[in-house]
């Protein structure tokens, strides 16, 4: 087992990518913490996990506010007294119906002329409140969590930090501003973040994932699916089952000497 002992928090770990890395660690047989905004998610989550006979905590907390992230970071020290694993990974995505439709129209004029000259027009639509909640979500919860992590793992000289980052942050991604803004952001935090404090044993890298089968993808169009599909030279979606090996890898000591690295499962999407 490659993870015995270790203490490990996986944000948003009620659903998808982050519940499969959960269970794939716990099979390896560490310590889980399942942290998430919904209930159902993380009593669900934790059905899964219990299979493995390992220690763990259900954790509600939105990773968007510093003041509940230092209180989800305090029950976790009450219980377990330290945290060897972090993976950030909460997520959300945007409905954006106009985006939607301009991607039909869009798909119809190429398909009729051969040529297009429409815009998806997401980010000039792109309102407050769905920036901001992109950005806090992804890349303040990112931090947020990174920063107590920090405090536990600097202490004790160890510590893996695993971001949940995407394509859409390395290639940006169509039709979705806001969500490669926050990923590429991640992807920089990343690299500083993983320079500062591999000399105190603390090891920093990020995943990310081109398109993969989960929940997240429940709100995108038959169209705007259709050209992810012929993007992907693979020819089809990731599963969060692929991402989770992964993740468990970036965790152990396997990974002795990646610091500061950006992988990418995509299935061929970005070379
Ligand atoms: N599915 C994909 O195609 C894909 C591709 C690249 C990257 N990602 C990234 O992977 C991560 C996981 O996505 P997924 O596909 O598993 O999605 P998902 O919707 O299946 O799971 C996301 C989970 O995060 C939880 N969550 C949302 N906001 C939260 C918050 N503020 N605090 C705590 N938990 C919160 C949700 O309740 C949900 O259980 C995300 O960061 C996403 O951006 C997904």
């Amino acid at each position: 087992m490659k993870l015995k002992g270790k203490v490990a928090l996986i944000t948003g770990s009620g659903s998808g990518i982050g519940l499969e890395i959960a269970v794939a660690m716990a099979r390896e047989g560490a310590t889980i913490i399942i942290n998430d905004i919904s209930e159902a998610n993380i009593s669900a989550a934790i059905e899964r996990v219990r299979e493995f006979d390992v220690p763990y905590l259900g954790v509600l907390c939105n990773v968007s506010s510093s003041q509940a992230v230092k209180e989800m970071f305090k029950s976790i020290m009450n219980k377990f007294n330290t945290l060897d694993i972090l993976v950030n990974n909460a997520g959300i995505t945007i409905n954006d119906e106009k985006v939607n439709e301009n991607y039909k129209k869009l798909a119809e004029q190429l398909l009729t002329t051969g040529k297009t000259n429409i815009s998806l027009g997401a980010t000039r639509n792109l309102t407050d409140v769905d920036w901001d909640n992109m950005l806090k979500v992804h890349l303040y919860g990112t931090f947020h969590c990174t920063r107590e992590a920090l405090n536990i793992m600097e202490d004790k000289g160890y510590g893996k930090i695993i971001n949940i980052a995407s394509v859409c942050g390395i290639a940006g991604g169509v039709g979705a501003p806001a969500y490669s803004a926050a990923k590429g952001g991640i992807i920089a935090f990343t690299k500083a973040v993983a320079a500062e404090v591999i000399r105190v044993g603390v090891y920093v890298n990020a995943i990310a994932p081109g398109y993969i089968d989960t929940p997240f993808l429940n709100t995108m169009s038959p169209e705007s699916m259709a050209s992810v599909l012929l993007a992907t030279p693979l020819g089809r979606l990731g599963k969060a089952s692929e991402i989770a090996p992964l993740a468990v890898f970036l965790a152990s000591e396997d990974s002795s000497y990646i610091v500061g690295q950006v992988i990418s499962p995509n299935g061929g999407m970005v070379l």
